[in-house]
């Protein structure tokens, strides 16, 4: 349990009772089954993938055909991640280069789109960043979709496909403002790949960030869907006074980045409580600089969905060192827990463990327990000595790596994966990184992924897809970004450009500082040359090292900040390396260390290095705790063919289940859309698209008739070819 104070939840239950009253009209006007719908991402706010339409059954699933297929139009390559939404017969859905469009949720036929970059030109996709789905709001005929486009929130008439000029500037609020930090803005970065929630006329909305040093804060914050005013912030990362202040390094909050929302989020209206999953703090795989447990990151935070107020929290990693984000949002459940029926959260994470915790509390359901984990070996690491255990249900993927776990699927794979891992540590799950290296398992792309779990409530049993590819984890020195002298230019002109890249960021581009750091303007009446030469080799407090810049980089911010010629500039004497080391020896070295690459541990032809299977399709009953069935999903067929039973591949994209018996889900590398016995994971039907299915489907019925859709983009991290599609199933009509 790592609950606040039982105090602090009785204010924020208060504060959630007196919202339900003014809540109800809305609630009232829109009282459709949230299980009959597809609204909202993933089906509904408890984001349970789940549909009680039963026309598509597992007796005639065999029979489906292609209603309609869709095309985007995009000229450039991307990925689709995109979950349909669908109303009133309107299906809303984003392209790759994010662009907004509406159709005829019955023909496929295009009724508007919305282009974001204004001029008709097509907007660039951004490596990595997809959209997953549009949030949908209404009031009458004030009908408004909503979704990110770079760092801007927008919103757009869902009627005409038209920006809501009075919404934000001109339909955009810009995400970098009002995160209670300041810092340059140019060179910040704050994306969203997950829709927003909708509570009353609050949009609530997490964020995507950098996840390496100096990335902002994944503050949580709620906009007036009128207008976009902020009108409630909080912080991921916490301020002094706070509760979780004092889990950071004092004043972490002016620097620290991440533990941000990004996985997407659910609501329980009724309760007014908004959940958040939260990532890792930054930098993901080194915490020297950000020693402590690190609330709020990696954490399932329960917020009082009007004012943004604590209710509960609870942290599945302490001090992260394995980009072990919350990759989805908590399905909310209801379980019958020994006997009485009991509302629930239940959080997949990339480790493979699902955590189920009260609604209203977050105590888990099922015990957990905090066990010691393996301790790092960088220098000046202190990794967290205990990790939560469930105790039920059991992992859902290994989560030990050793060598009698490599690769068995061929002599040649076997010896190029064992003489890779040569030097590495290898070990339990929470082997933290080092400079030799560590074979990581469950990898960062998990375990569970963004795809996260489809509950079936009459059953109790959610599905979820998991992938077993083991990462290769290795720690380099970060080296801030040096710049190059210009031939001929003034050490004082190259000096201003070292202090734009390096230091501005603090010390602000006018050098003028702010609250948190000092200005730099009259610098030579505070310190002395040599003084600030020492600061710059072996900084001070939040003041980092600049060990690692070039000495011509150091002496050219010196240049500019103190007035220096060249010559001058050139006669600087070098430190005494004695005085350095003393003196370094109270101070913050401030080295620091990155990843040096994001790899998965391959074999020479691209096969994961862990013996199969690769992807499972799991099914786990929520009452029971235990895992009903797991079958591999997906297959290389080259290797079938070779007499090896089928892998599974990596999933991205996860399943719907329906009252129809079946599970809908793509994910997998082969690029088929299959429809899967939920009571014994058996394939019934698939289809073989043009490009992968790496998205979440959407189920839904017009005039009478049951359709499946699924955006087809291919692509992203499974390397496949990319594609434009999106596909919509239905029965033959006779
Ligand atoms: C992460 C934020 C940060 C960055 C980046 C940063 N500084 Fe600083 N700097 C500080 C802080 C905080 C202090 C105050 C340290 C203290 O006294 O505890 C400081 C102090 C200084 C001082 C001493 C000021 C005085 O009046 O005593 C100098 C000089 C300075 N910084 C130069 C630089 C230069 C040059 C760079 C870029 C190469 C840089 N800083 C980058 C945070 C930063």
């Amino acid at each position: 349990m790592q609950n606040k104070p039982s105090y602090f939840f009785l204010v924020a239950l208060v504060l959630g009772i007196s919202t339900i009253s003014c809540q109800k009209s809305m609630e009232d006007s829109t009282v459709i089954d949230p299980y009959i719908s597809w609204e909202s991402y993933r089906g509904d706010e408890g984001r349970n993938a789940y549909s009680k339409l039963d026309q598509i059954n597992k007796e005639n699933v065999r029979d489906l055909e292609v209603a309609w297929v869709y095309r985007t139009g995009d000229k450039q390559s991307g990925t689709l991640q995109c979950n349909p939404i669908i109303i009133d017969g309107v299906l809303y859905a984003v392209s790759a280069s994010m662009k907004v469009f509406a159709l005829d949720a019955g023909t496929g036929k295009k009724i508007w789109e919305y282009h974001p970059a204004g001029n008709g030109e097509e907007f660039v996709a951004e490596n990595g960043i997809s959209n997953r789905g549009l949030t949908y709001w209404e009031d009458g005929d004030d009908k408004r979709l909503f979704y990110c486009v770079q760092n801007e929130l927008r919103a757009i008439d869902a009627t005409s496909g038209k920006p809501i000029p009075d919404f934000g500037n001109n339909g955009a609020v810009d995400l970098r403002d009002g995160l209670d930090r300041t810092f340059d803005k140019a060179s910040a970065f704050i994306r969203n790949t997950s829709p927003g929630v909708i509570y009353n006329d609050l949009i609530i909305m997490g964020s995507s960030l950098y996840e390496a040093h100096g990335s902002l804060p994944g503050h949580i914050r709620a906009y007036n869907v009128y207008n976009g005013e902020l009108e409630w912030i909080f912080h991921t990362i916490p301020h002094p006074g706070e509760f979780g202040y004092d889990t950071w390094p004092e004043d972490h909050y002016q620097i620290g980045g991440g533990a941000n929302a990004w996985g997407g989020m659910s609501i329980d209206r009724k309760r007014g409580i908004v959940f958040a999953p939260t990532g890792a703090p930054t930098h993901d795989f080194y915490g020297a600089d950000r020693k402590g447990k690190g609330l709020f990151g990696n954490s399932v935070l329960a917020l009082n969905a009007e004012t943004g107020a604590y209710i509960w929290h609870f942290q599945v990693s302490h001090h992260d060192l394995w980009d072990y984000d919350i990759p989805a949002p908590p399905n909310l459940v209801s379980v019958n827990h020994n006997g009485e029926a009991t509302d629930a959260v239940a959080q997949l994470t990339k480790q493979g463990y699902i955590f189920l915790l009260d609604r209203e509390t977050g105590t888990p359901l099922f015990d957990v327990e905090e066990r010691p984990v393996p301790q790092s070996v960088m220098k000046d690491e202190e990794t967290w000595p205990t990790q939560p255990f469930p105790l039920k249900p059991p992992p859902l993927v290994r989560q030990h790596f050793d060598e009698s776990l490599v690769t068995n699927i061929s002599t040649e794979a076997q010896e190029n994966i064992l003489k890779q891992i040569e030097g590495y540590t290898l070990g339990p799950i929470y082997t933290p990184p080092s400079i030799n290296g560590t074979i990581q398992l469950p990898g960062f792309l998990g375990g569970g992924e963004w795809s996260g779990g489809a509950f079936d409530p009459e059953s109790g049993t959610i599905y979820i897809g998991v992938n077993e590819i083991p990462n290769m984890v290795q720690l380099v020195e970060d080296v801030p970004a040096f710049e190059v002298r210009n031939e001929f230019e003034d050490m004082m002109v190259f000096g201003e450009r070292v202090y734009l890249k390096n230091c501005a960021s603090c010390h602000v581009e006018d050098r003028k500082g702010n609250i948190s750091y000092p200005s730099l303007i009259h610098v030579k009446d505070s310190i002395s040359l040599n003084e600030a030469q020492l600061l710059l080799k072996i900084g001070k407090g939040l003041m980092p090292s600049f060990q690692a810049l070039p000495e011509i980089n150091r002496r050219a911010v010196l240049a500019y900040l103190f007035e220096l010629d060249d010559q001058q500039a050139v006669e600087l004497l070098p430190l005494e390396e004695a005085q350095i080391v003393e003196e370094s020896t109270q101070q913050n070295t401030g080295k620091r260390y990155k990843l040096k690459a994001y790899k998965q541990l391959r074999d020479q032809f691209g096969y994961p290095g862990i013996k199969p299977p690769w992807g499972n399709l799991c099914a786990v009953n929520l009452n029971t705790g235990e895992i009903e069935w797991k079958v591999p999903l997906g297959e290389y067929e080259e290797l079938t063919k070779q007499g090896i039973p089928p892998t599974g591949t990596q999933l991205f994209g996860g399943g719907i289940v329906t009252a129809g018996g079946l599970i809908f889900i793509g994910a997998s590398r082969d690029e088929k859309f299959r429809a899967i016995d939920k009571e014994t994971g058996e394939i019934l039907w698939e289809f073989q698209l043009p490009v992968g299915g790496y998205a979440t489907p959407s189920t839904y019925s017009i005039n009478g008739h049951q359709y499946v859709v699924i955006a087809a983009g291919g692509g992203g991290y499974q390397g496949t070819k990319s594609g434009d599609y999106y596909y919509a199933f239905k029965l033959p009509e006779d």
